[in-house]
């Protein structure tokens, strides 16, 4: 049943939504020839949109998955931008009711898009009426209470819904199987990061060598969005100095007031490593446990550290709770000893 006390659907969708140029900062690659690494992705993505676009229908609904950082929302600007439609964007926990549904739909013209970030906080009964408004294109409300109660259909615009969660797997299963475009987003090679650093530095108007920004993407948790963040520090650092380029130095020293180290682990990260290591005798240690003993939330442990630190061949994910592997050991010593 449909709650009518509908939102404001400025309240429901970003402020940011409508205007790429104005709300995306300008590093962001906006047409998918720009967009860098993920070629899987981006080949599936050109066929699919150019299928839909031939068929003037709305591209089917897009589930993009992976850490945070990797381009996720980026990707959903870009195929709103190939295929030619505006794009809404909002959120899992911002959807309240099944109303702000029905109400952020119905604004919609034909083939747009709407954007779920964090598709994985939708409430069960937000959930279930996006399951018709996937498949049918339509809403179905109850009006009035009792014996005398009807049930409405309300048909909505064709559109396409591009969801993005960290967590694949707290997604429930009738709602991955209605999206037919499910991609993975990687994190990404050193030498993609490199030319992401060379990229954004031009748009930046700052010099950096090839070599350089070698020596940069190495601390960059293979992450466009951290590449960018610590592109803007080490930039901080040459202007300072009055360097005309970004020199190794200012990466050495930005890095190293920043924290991180030169594989981009940065406190958290060691600190996680070091507790597993010297409060658990190296594990297992279940992710409660481990919570508690570092005062860090379990999910942001689970979401934002350990992707990386498993991707490294630092920490397993086991049955029993997290491992820290002979790397961990071997790369913490080396970071005691220098
Ligand atoms: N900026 C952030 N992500 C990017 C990517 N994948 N390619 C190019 N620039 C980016």
């Amino acid at each position: 049943m449909i709650d009518r006390k509908v939102r404001n659907i400025e309240q429901i969708i970003s402020p940011k939504s409508g205007d790429f140029l104005q709300m995306e900062n300008q590093l962001r690659p906006r047409y998918l020839n720009e967009y860098i690494g993920q070629d899987i992705v981006k080949n599936n993505l050109k066929v699919a949109i150019q299928a839909a676009k031939k068929r003037n229908e709305p591209l089917d609904h897009v589930l993009l998955h992976g850490s945070p950082g990797l381009g996720k929302t980026t990707l959903a600007y870009i195929i709103a931008n190939e295929t030619g439609v505006s794009i809404k964007v909002t959120s899992g926990p911002a959807l309240e009711k099944p109303g702000d549904v029905a109400a952020i739909i119905s604004n919609l013209k034909e083939n747009d898009i709407l954007f779920i970030d964090e598709i994985h906080r939708l409430k069960p009964v937000v959930e279930e009426v996006l399951y018709t408004a996937m498949e049918d294109f339509g809403i179905d409300i109850v009006i009035g209470k009792g014996p005398s109660a009807r049930s409405m259909r309300i048909n909505l615009p064709k559109f396409t819904l591009i969801g993005a969660t960290t967590k694949l797997s707290s997604i429930s299963s009738p709602l991955r199987s209605r999206f037919g475009n499910v991609f993975k987003i990687q994190f990404y090679t050193d030498s993609d990061i490199e030319e992401i650093i060379l990229r954004s530095a031009r748009i930046l108007n700052s010099e950096i060598s090839k070599d350089v920004a070698h020596l940069l993407s190495k601390s960059c948790r293979q992450t466009p969005r951290i590449a960018n963040r610590l592109l803007k520090r080490v930039r901080d650092y040459a202007d300072v100095h009055n360097d005309s380029k970004i020199e190794t130095k200012n990466v050495r020293e930005a890095l190293t007031s920043i924290g991180i180290d030169e594989i981009g682990l940065d406190s958290m990260d060691k600190e996680i490593l070091a507790v597993i290591i010297e409060k658990f005798n190296g594990g297992p240690v279940g992710l409660n446990t481990l919570s508690a003993a570092i005062s860090e939330e379990q999910d942001t442990i689970e979401d934002v550290y350990e992707p990386f630190l498993i991707q490294l061949g630092f920490l397993e994910r086991t049955q029993r709770g997290r491992v820290a592997t002979q790397k961990a050991y071997n790369h913490l010593k080396t970071v005691k000893d220098s």
